[in-house]
Formats: C-alpha cells, structure tokens, sequence
C-alpha cells in the first residue's frame, strides 16, 4: 500500500521534458525535445505498457523517470515523494500547474532511496552484459555498489536465489555471460536488474532482440515475477501483441508526446487518437472477420524530425483528418472517458 491508500499511483510523472543540446551548425545547438510534457501515473502493481514508432522518445521517457538521465524540467514522484537529484532543498510545487491533481508534499526522496527501489531490463542481452565478468559477480554488481551484503556468504546466497526466481541453474554461477544464448542473457539481465530487489521496473523492449521462440518463456517470466514479488512495470515494446499480452494500461507516444493513454482492452477496441488508430489497424488479427471490419489505416509520410516538430498537434502532418486548427495550438491531453485520455482536436468529431 502507498502512503496515500491503495489506488494512488506507486509512481507519477508530471510535466516531465527531456531536451538534448544538438549540434546544428557552427557554435550552434537547437534543442532536440525528446520528450516534451509528459504527464501520467503508474499503480502499485500495475504495468503500464508504453508503445509508439522507433524514436518517439519512449527509452528517453524510461530513463528519464529513472534519473538516468537528469530531466530538463518536471518531476517524478515516487510513492508521495518527489524524487530529487540534488542535496539542496527544491521546491518541488514550481513543477505543478493547477490542473494536476494534489499539491505535493515536502517530503522527498534522495536519488540513493529511489536507486534501491527502482532499476532498468535492457533491451540488448548481447551488449548490456560485461564478457570479463562471470554470472555471479555481474548479478552481484548492484549488491556491491549499494552496500547490501554484509558477508561474502550472504552475497552468494543472495545470487543463487535471484538466479532459481529467474530459471537459471546454479552451476552458471561461475561461467561468462557469452557462454549463454540470448534467452539465458536475457535472464542474467533480469537477474542482474533484481538483486537489489526493486519494486519498479523498466523494461525497454526487453524481448525484442530474443528469437520470437522464446519471447514467450521470457514475457510468461516477467509476469510470474511480478506476481511473486509485487512488481510494478513500465514495459516498453515495438510489437503491440507483446504489450497487449502484459499490460494493464497502454500508452501511445508521437514525436515525445503522449496522445493516448487506457486501459490495454479498451485502447485495442476503441483507440480515439488517429495515431493509434493506424498503429493498431497494422497489428495481425487472426480471425478473418475481425480483421475485415478492422480497416487498414495506413500512415501518410515519414515522421519528422523532433528538431523540427510541426507546429500545434505534432500529428498534423500525417493525419487524415487534420484541418487549419490543428496547426495552431496543441491539443490538451484530456480525460474523455473514465481513465481513457487523449490528445487530439477532433476527438469528438472522428469518433
Ligand atoms: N543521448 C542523446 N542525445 C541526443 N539525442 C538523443 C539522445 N538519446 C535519444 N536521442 C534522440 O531523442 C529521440 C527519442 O529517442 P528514444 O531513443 O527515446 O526513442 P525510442 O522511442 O526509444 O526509439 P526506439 O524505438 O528506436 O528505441 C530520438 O530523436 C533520438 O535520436
Ligand atoms: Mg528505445
């Protein structure tokens, strides 16, 4: 349970901006808005899937809320808390505007406190994992560097644990990480990101580099261990079947902004946003009569670039229905149904 009950979000994101400083010409940067405004919550438990093209900015949104990255502006809240990456005193309600939902408290969390509770599963089993170390020592490493083993004994039963949660046979302690298929680099990875034994997880597309084979071993795991251990995800992922199949509520991303966001079935039969309208009518359907009713939508053009976003609704130019207006402002991220938001002028008109 939270600090404010049972349904207030383990983890909140308000306002949150991620900008890189891009070289353009000589002595000159433009900033590159990878993520610009993004606002939304995750419950205790839940996970959120997070979907839309190769570089809308969903890893950046990821390591943002981790403070991997230091946000350009907004604040992530952790279970009441905002999240700090400074030891000086922040006036954590300078991120808010009046329409979000409470004041914050000003109590708030240090980046050590948020470290131990939250960590990263990467998408890439192949890179993410150091050759030179054995499998022991690369899930230890985060046991190390936060001080959580007070004796070598207490650090390699920690070790053989973590590795039977994720299906990996004690005898692999002591090989190197390359002596393993993806499948089983996968798992040092996930064993790797729970030794510190978090609570919320990214997941960055962490089946999408595995054989489509053992996708579903690696996807059944993450939902076991969720069970188990009361984890809460943010999963992002390019196969939309693969996010319907894990998440309780989805979240689509255009060009660093978010433009829809519901629950999994409800986005899947009712999408409002013409994006992920498009988005999902490109998703197999394996039976036939559905996926006749279910017309193609195809996407006009390329995605422009985020260094030269259009103008009001970053949509627009790829959009069937988009008239003058929606080159003038951009459209509010609002709340049309219980739950169900979206980010569009003409919502009401298309649907
Ligand atoms: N460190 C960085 N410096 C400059 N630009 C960056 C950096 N990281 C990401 N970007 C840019 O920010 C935008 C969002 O990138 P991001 O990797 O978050 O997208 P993504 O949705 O995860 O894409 P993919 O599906 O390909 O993984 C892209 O235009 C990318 O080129
Ligand atoms: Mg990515």
């Amino acid at each position: 349970m939270t600090a404010q009950g049972n349904d207030a979000p383990l983890v909140e994101v308000r306002h949150l901006k991620e900008y890189f400083p891009v070289n353009t010409g000589f002595f000159k940067t433009t900033p590159l808005k990878a993520v610009d405004d993004v606002s939304f919550t995750i419950r205790r438990g839940e996970t959120l899937g997070l979907v839309g093209e190769s570089g809308c900015g969903k890893t950046t949104v990821g390591r943002t809320m981790l403070h991997l990255y230091q946000p350009t502006d907004g604040v992530v809240i952790y279970d009441g808390r905002a999240v700090v990456g400074s030891k000086e005193k922040v006036d954590v309600n300078k991120f808010c505007v009046t329409s979000d939902p409470h004041p914050l408290s000003e109590s708030t969390m240090s980046l050590d406190e948020y470290r131990t509770k939250t960590t990263m599963v990467f998408q890439d089993p192949y890179s993410s994992l150091n050759p030179r170390m054995t499998v022991s020592d690369i899930i230890a490493e985060p046991l190390d560097v936060h001080h959580m083993c007070s004796s070598a004994q207490e650090r390699e039963s920690r070790v053989l644990e973590i590795m039977a949660r994720v299906g990996l046979n004690s005898e692999h302690a002591s090989r190197y990480a390359h002596e393993f298929s993806g499948g089983q680099r996968q798992r040092i990875g996930i064993a790797r990101s729970l030794a510190v034994n978090p609570e919320f997880i990214v997941c960055d597309e962490p089946v999408s580099a595995l054989d489509v084979s053992i996708q579903a071993q690696v996807i059944n795991m993450f939902d076991e261990l969720q069970e188990e251990m009361g984890l809460t995800y943010l999963f992002i992922a390019h196969d939309l079947l693969v996010v319907r199949h894990i998440s309780d509520r989805i979240a689509v991303m255009y060009l660093g902004k978010m433009v829809e966001l519901a629950d999994a079935a409800e986005i899947y039969d009712h999408p409002l946003h013409p994006y992920s309208k498009s988005l999902l009518s490109a998703v197999p359907i394996p039976d036939p009569k559905i996926a006749r009713a279910n017309k193609r939508i195809p996407l006009q053009g390329d995605i422009p670039s985020p260094l030269n976003a259009p103008s009001g609704c970053p949509f627009r130019t790829r959009c069937p229905y988009a008239t003058e207006a929606c080159s003038q402002t951009m459209p509010e991220f609002r709340e049309v149904s219980t739950g169900h938001f979206v980010a569009c002028h003409r919502t009401d008109e298309i649907n």
